[in-house]
């Protein structure tokens, strides 16, 4: 049990619902790991509670807090000052409380990119990436790819082809990169990911209960030098992973971007470097054991 007293920062999670979140357990093992005096809870938000809850973050002088569905989007109106990244994706994931100006920061992105460079064990993305997806999750991904210098092409493959193409259009303004939108068909698929070399899901397609599905039906596609990450959780090993894994394509679950994006909340909260890889232990553990 950690030591608490009058000089405790508080940090937490809100979100709704809010249980089944990991972070309060990852974010106090983080911060009693580096001896710093802090302490993260969950808050139940419930979206007509929201302006409310930020009000409070304010009086209550709450250090810091990271936003989880569905008030990613909505809390931005609700804070002083967002970052570019936040701004172009239109989604925040953790605000820091400046001597009561409220900031809003997006750590999914590093979370993400983090995640494949740390487990691709590279420095560097492929040069062609596709991107299963054109929610908001997608909109983070497809972001953090495009500012990455070595990434030149990205393509987005989604049900829905108009969303796609907004995003496409959007972001090839906003990075200057060359990105197109296709709908995800299988002759589509068929063409386009075979010569990518980071293949990333980021629909709920395989996602509990439906965990017998893929966004990609023909795993033919994948192969041995691709990338193929999923941000799903829930289960940690979709079919789309374990078909890509058979045909010999190194594989990223969801679990280092969870991992990432709190670090990089932590570290931003507190200034220090926070213990990444411990995070990721951490993260692995509860949800082998769970
Ligand atoms: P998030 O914010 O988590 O990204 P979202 O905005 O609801 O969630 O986006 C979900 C994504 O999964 C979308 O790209 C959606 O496709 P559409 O834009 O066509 O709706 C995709 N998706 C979800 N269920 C799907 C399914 N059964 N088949 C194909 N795509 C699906």
């Amino acid at each position: 049990m950690k030591d608490f007293n009058g000089s405790t920062a508080v940090y937490g999670i809100i979100g709704d619902p809010v249980e089944h979140s990991i972070s309060p357990f990852m974010q106090t093992s983080a911060m009693e790991k580096m001896g710093f005096n802090g302490v993260y809870l969950p808050f139940h938000v419930l979206p007509e509670h929201l302006e409310k809850a930020i009000g409070g973050m304010k009086a209550l002088n709450i250090s810091g807090l990271n936003v989880t569905s569905p008030h990613k989007q909505n809390v931005i109106r609700y804070l002083d000052r967002i970052s570019d990244a936040a701004e172009v994706i239109g989604a925040v994931n953790t605000i820091v409380n400046d001597s009561g100006a409220l900031y809003g920061d997006n750590t999914d992105v590093y979370g993400y990119i983090q995640g494949v460079l740390k487990m691709g064990k590279t420095d560097v993305l492929p040069e062609i990436v596709c991107i299963f997806g054109a929610g908001g999750a997608a909109r983070g991904v497809i972001y953090g790819c495009a500012m990455r210098e070595e990434v030149r092409k990205i393509f987005i493959m989604n049900r829905t082809l108009s969303k796609a193409q907004i995003i496409a259009d959007e972001f090839s303004r906003i990075t200057g990169k060359h990105i197109m939108a296709f709908p995800s068909d299988d002759s589509k698929i068929r063409d386009i990911v075979p010569a990518t070399g980071l293949v990333i899901n980021t629909t709920t397609i395989g996602q509990l209960p439906d965990a017998g599905v893929s966004p990609v039906p023909d795993p033919s596609v994948f192969h041995k030098g691709q990338i193929v990450s999923d941000i799903i959780t829930a289960p940690v090993k979709t079919k789309y992973l374990r078909d890509a894994e058979e045909r010999g394509a190194l594989t990223v679950n969801g679990l280092p971007m969870l991992a990432y994006q709190g670090a990089r909340s932590l570290s931003i909260w507190t200034g220090m470097d926070a213990p990444e890889d411990y995070m990721l232990t951490i993260v692995r553990k509860h949800f082998d054991e769970s």
